[in-house]
């Protein structure tokens, strides 16, 4: 498949930038900034962005929107196989969507829907590449690939294999409905299955052995009373 990519110096957040351009009739496109000045992670969080991180979106106008946590899946494939050809690292995905390194985080991923006269969904995916300082809310979970290699990464060589690994397997799993063939990539690429976790959410907080995942990406987790938990 043919993308186009646009590539900015600065500007808010690819992930607008990329609405902007969906609004003009474009899809299959990536989107990439040298810096974002208002950059946001999952739950409205705050995404740090400066310059030496890979800060890029990816819109598509899939015919199916109800499988969209599967672009997700894919975006952290792609990233988990990019890092590991580029650089070496054995990184592994933490479910559902962030790509760690002896568990510091090195990749986020947020996947926005977009529903109304034309659907669409926008994959925003941050790679901490270059930089080398932290600040303080997160130098205890964050790495990049520089902090650990100690070397460079070629940014623009790390998004265009992204780009090409993520719409490969867009077109030859999501838009074939093929949700199993990527089921099984994010497995073999993800070590959060057979581990203890400590869920955390909006309601209460607990621990669990995660014992797998369903077709819809939420984890089973084996609870203290013996029974499963879904977490969405
Ligand atoms: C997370 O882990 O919370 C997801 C982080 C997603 C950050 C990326 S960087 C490119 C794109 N533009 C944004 O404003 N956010 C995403």
């Amino acid at each position: 498949m043919v993308f186009k990519t646009y590539h900015f110096k600065s500007i808010s957040s690819t992930q607008d930038k990329a609405k902007e351009f969906a609004s003009k009739g474009l899809e299959n496109i990536a989107v990439i900034s040298d810096v974002q000045t208002k950059a946001r992670g999952r739950f409205k969080r705050k995404w740090h962005s400066s310059r030496g991180g890979l800060w890029m979106s990816i819109l598509v106008k899939p015919g199916n929107m109800g499988k969209m946590q599967y672009l997700t899946f894919c975006a952290a494939i792609a990233a988990a196989d990019s890092i590991k050809k580029l650089s070496k690292l054995n990184v592994k995905i933490k479910w559902p969507n962030d790509v760690h390194y002896n568990r510091k985080k090195l990749c986020g991923i947020l996947t926005e829907g977009h529903f109304g006269k034309n659907d669409y969904a926008i994959i925003g995916i941050g790679i901490n590449t270059n930089q080398t300082k932290f600040s303080n809310d997160i130098k205890n979970t964050a790495a990049s690939i520089k902090s650990i290699t100690h070397k460079n990464t070629d940014i623009k060589k790390l998004s265009q294999i992204i780009t090409t690994n993520f719409f490969n397997l867009y077109n030859n799993y999501y838009c074939k409905n093929k949700f199993e063939e990527i089921m099984q990539k994010w497995k073999s690429n993800s070590d959060t299955i057979g581990k203890k976790v400590k869920v955390i959410t909006t309601k209460k907080t607990f621990i669990g052995n995660v014992i797998n995942i369903d077709e819809d990406c939420n984890l089973i987790i084996k609870y203290k009373n013996k029974k499963n938990k879904i977490v969405e």
